[in-house]
């Protein structure tokens, strides 16, 4: 039998804390959602949802789909300037017409709550991170949680995304308590890539192709996390075949794995990115 990786109880302790923060402080959560993508509203209104859970004041921006990236940088400098809001996030994907960078580069890193600017993946890349992109740290709390530190361990990690990929790749290989993991990095343009995932002591598949990764790609014994969300006839689906799971040593559910976790781990970059700015004054 497997061991389940159940998310909550990791996110609930994440969550008591970020409440505990939120009663001592006044905190604001910004979050701009360009046009109408069902499932970017649906974890918008999951994180509004929370926020307010905890005690922290969430503001929605919801911009029409014709929104220029012109008017969401205005917007993020507006934001950028009000001393009421301690951090934000632009939900993605954004329409394609936006520039992705532009907007991020907007933010002022000591505002970022998803740790994308680049001056925070820099620091993430030098282990000097105070705060990271939520889904890679969340992926990381969870392994500590389970006790299963992936120092020493082989990570295959299929996807380079901005969001989960290529930030987790950095996190597990700097030289630091959560990491000294020997990390390799998957993509489309990898030869062979059931090879490398057979070798994988921790597995993290975080691609978004719904119930796609195979059986014969995970080795009997592995840990597998799937950060793969999909929405499909009603129900919450991963990036791995269900089949392939019963080989694993321990393995995230979906729903119920690493999802949870995303949530927990932004809010609390709003508790660190409070404390950063209060230090600052
Ligand atoms: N659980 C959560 O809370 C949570 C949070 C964030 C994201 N997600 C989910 O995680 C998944 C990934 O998100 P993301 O934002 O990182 O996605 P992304 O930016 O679109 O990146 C997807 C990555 O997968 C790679 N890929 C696609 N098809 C592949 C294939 N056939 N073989 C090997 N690699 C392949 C792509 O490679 P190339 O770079 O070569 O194109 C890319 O690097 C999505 O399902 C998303 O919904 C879940």
């Amino acid at each position: 039998m497997s061991i389940l990786l159940r998310g909550a109880p990791v996110a609930q302790k994440i969550l008591s804390e970020v409440a505990s923060y939120a009663r001592q402080h006044v905190l604001r959560l910004d979050i701009i959602l360009v046009g109408r993508h069902e499932a970017s509203e649906i974890y918008v209104a999951h994180k509004l949802r929370q926020a307010e859970k905890v005690g922290i004041r969430a503001v929605l921006h919801h911009l029409p789909e014709r929104t220029t990236t012109h008017e969401v940088v205005d917007l993020i400098h507006h934001l950028n300037q009000t001393p009421e809001v301690t951090g934000m996030i632009v939900q993605l994907p954004l329409p394609g017409h936006i520039s992705e960078e532009r907007v991020l580069d907007a933010i002022l890193p000591e505002k970022d709550a998803d740790a994308l600017h680049p001056q925070n993946l820099g620091l993430l890349a030098q282990g000097r991170a105070r705060w990271a992109p939520a889904t890679p740290w969340g992926i990381i709390e969870l392994l500590l949680h389970y006790e299963l530190p992936p120092e020493g361990k082989h990570v295959v990690i299929v996807g380079r995304g901005r969001l989960v990929g290529t930030p987790l790749a950095l996190l597990l290989s700097r030289p630091l308590p959560y990491g000294n993991a020997t990390v390799t990095l998957c993509h489309t343009r990898t030869h062979g890539l059931l090879n490398y995932t057979r070798q994988a002591d921790i597995l993290v598949v975080a691609v978004g192709r719904p119930h796609w990764f195979p059986a014969e790609g995970i080795k009997p014994g592995a840990i597998v996390i799937d950060v793969g969300i999909h929405r499909e006839e009603g129900r919450l689906i991963g990036d791995i075949k269900p089949e392939a799971l019963t080989q694993a040593y321990a393995y995230t559910p979906v729903p119920g794995g690493v999802g949870p976790l995303t949530v927990a781990c932004l809010l609390d970059n709003l508790c660190r990115l409070h404390r950063a700015q209060s230090e600052n004054q």
